[in-house]
């Protein structure tokens, strides 16, 4: 068998985790492959809202495995924080989840070099998570992580050692903290972390394979957000795309099966970076306003902005996405019209292929299309879809070149509909 994927193609919470959820009784096992604490991903049935941050998507569809990946980082404090909340509400996870010894640890000290790099950065500012996701990958690849298979030998002194270089980046930046509580309550949670299988996650996964079980991969954050191919510097420290499900699982290129590609029918993005689309007027209150667009653990409102096919075209062709998803239609319901950037103006020039800098010189060529003005959040099937949606999905996908295999229509589970297939 082969890894499929799951991704974000925006600037992240697209809706991974509810797609996640849906798909997961096709799959055995469900693995994060990159990101950690910064992720929230939001997951609602049978009236209850669950939302997931380390713990991959598939927990609650009944006995899957579910495996956090070598390319993960991980917060002990954070992560028993959220297993614990989820053992109250019924879910104990600690046979159904296995943790890579190979994911590295985000220490106390992580936690504040991000923000005091935030605060020196001024206005500059990434508008980070403050999560320590940057300065926990930053350590691991200039080899001086801490991973969870540590915590089996020598931990005490590694610790001391990478918290006393922490502690000197922090005095020649002059940032004042204090961490004595939140470091108790870290050391403690090691322990709690040894409850959980520590595994050595590639052979788990690559023998799983092997037997013929189906394996999806969950992304975090967004294509635009990558590493490597997102708005840089205003991007997380891991590569987000497809190719981080191979270097975060340990999965050759070769066994990598479909490519989802989710997106909203609108963009959003949350923190600094430019935004081509982002709308400051009316139209963006309102699509905020409608899509709830607050972040999901931090709650910060999320900037909104018309869909940029643009950036969508060119994390498409990173990802090599095979299926397209597309979320929170429903937002879109009430709308006249709606409409979607083609291309870019930059100096006069129009441009379609996405550029090395999308800076404030960028205008963005829409095309209008009309709105459905037709409440969808209780539709079943796409025979109901109003004449308006095909058309904005048939323009989509001939825009995109890839198929739009499910739609979804609202936060539960149940409001997911998945198109007819033609293959
Ligand atoms: P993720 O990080 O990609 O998993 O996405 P988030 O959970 O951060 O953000 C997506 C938000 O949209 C959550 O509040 C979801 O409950 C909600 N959501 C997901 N799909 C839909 C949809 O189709 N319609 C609406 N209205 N909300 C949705
Ligand atoms: P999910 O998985 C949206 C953004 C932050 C900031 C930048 C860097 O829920 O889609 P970091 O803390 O990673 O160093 O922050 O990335 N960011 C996200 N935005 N969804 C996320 O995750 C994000 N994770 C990080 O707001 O701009
Ligand atoms: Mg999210």
């Amino acid at each position: 068998m082969k890894v499929d994927v799951l991704l974000g193609l925006q600037w992240g919470d697209e809706g991974k985790g509810k797609v996640v959820d849906v798909l997961t009784p096709k799959y055995d096992v469900v693995a994060r492959f990159q990101g950690g604490p910064n992720a929230g991903h939001t997951l609602e049935f049978h009236g209850e809202k669950y939302i997931l941050r380390s713990i991959p998507s598939g927990i609650f569809q009944g006995g899957k495995v579910n495996v956090i990946g070598n390319g993960v980082v991980l917060d002990p404090l954070l992560f028993r924080q959220e297993a614990e909340a989820l053992a109250a509400s019924g879910h104990d996870l600690t046979k159904q989840l296995f943790i890579s010894k190979k994911a590295h640890l985000i220490l106390p000290t992580h936690r504040v070099l991000d923000m005091a790099y935030e605060a020196s950065k001024g206005a500059g500012k990434i508008g980070t998570t403050g999560k320590g996701i940057g300065p926990a990958y930053t350590d691991k690849v200039s080899r001086n992580g801490l991973r969870v298979g540590d915590l089996l030998h020598n931990f005490e002194e590694r610790y001391v050692a990478a918290k006393a270089k922490h502690e000197a980046i922090l005095a020649a930046l002059n940032y004042t903290y204090d961490i004595t509580e939140l470091e108790k309550e870290w050391l403690a949670a090691l322990d709690y972390l040894k409850r959980f299988k520590l595994i050595d996650s590639e052979h788990v996964i690559n023998r799983f394979l092997k037997e013929e079980k189906s394996v999806l991969a969950e992304g975090a954050q967004g294509t635009m957000l990558d590493i490597d191919f997102g708005s840089y510097p205003f991007v997380t420290s891991s590569n987000t795309i497809c190719a981080g499900c191979c270097t975060g699982l340990g999965v050759s290129p070769r066994n990598i099966g479909e490519v989802f590609g989710i997106f909203k029918a609108y963009c959003t993005r949350v923190g600094s970076g430019p935004f081509p689309t982002e709308l400051f007027d009316e139209t963006g209150e309102q699509i905020c306003q409608l899509g709830h667009e607050f972040g999901s653990v931090t709650g910060r409102k999320r900037r909104c902005g018309w869909i940029d096919l643009v950036a969508l075209k060119y994390a498409i062709m990173i990802n090599g996405v095979s299926q397209l998803i597309m979320m929170k239609s429903d937002v879109l319901d009430t709308f006249e019209s709606i409409k979607a950037c083609v291309s870019y103006r930059i100096d006069g020039e129009e441009v379609t292929e996405f550029p090395y800098e999308i800076g404030e010189s960028i205008e963005p060529v829409y095309v209008e299309l009309p709105g459905w003005n037709t409440n969808m959040t209780k539709m079943q099937s796409e025979d109901e879809f109003p004449e308006e949606f095909n058309a904005y999905l048939t323009f989509l996908e001939e825009e995109l070149g890839v198929p739009i295999k499910i739609v979804s229509v609202g936060p539960d589970r149940e409001q997911t509909i998945i198109r007819y297939t033609e293959d």
